[in-house]
């Protein structure tokens, strides 16, 4: 299988969007990922009633890759889409997306939708300057 272009990897968070489960905010994010080893993993918002416990698109995403690919998994571009009553939205990744996809991919292309809907084309690492990080103990 070919690798997906932005266009591609966009049109592949939108289906995941329409998956949504939005209920309480009515907010549909999708997300599509493209991983270092070629892999493509989607995820959509999962809300809950007790609204902390939902979860973003990106996150959902992350995770269904690292299912997938296991710990080393690494995103090397992730597509943001989202919409509220059928209109497209702009949606940058929120904060604890930010870290996370951090985690798993400094270098990683982050594309979504800003203001005016233009298209925003960046890297993970330029998305949260100054991120939480320690240097974990070393395990034996
Ligand atoms: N949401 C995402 O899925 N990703 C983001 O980066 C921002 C926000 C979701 C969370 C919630 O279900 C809805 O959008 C409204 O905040």
């Amino acid at each position: 299988m070919s690798i997906p272009d932005d266009a591609a990897l966009l049109a592949a968070a939108k289906k995941a969007m329409q998956r949504a489960y939005a209920k309480y905010s009515g907010f549909q994010v999708g997300a599509a990922l493209l991983t270092v080893r070629g892999g493509l993993f989607v995820g959509c918002n999962v809300e809950n009633m007790s609204s902390p416990l939902g979860v973003c698109a990106e996150r959902n995403a992350i995770a269904a890759a690292v299912a997938a690919e296991g710990p080393a998994m690494r995103v090397a571009r992730l597509a943001v889409a989202a919409q509220s009553q059928g209109t497209p939205r702009p949606c940058t990744p929120c904060g604890a997306c930010r870290q996370v996809i951090l985690e798993f991919g400094g270098d990683a292309t982050v594309l979504y939708l800003g203001d005016d809907l233009a298209l925003v084309r960046t890297v993970a690492r330029e998305l949260l300057p100054q991120a939480f990080a320690f240097d974990p103990p070393t395990r034996h």
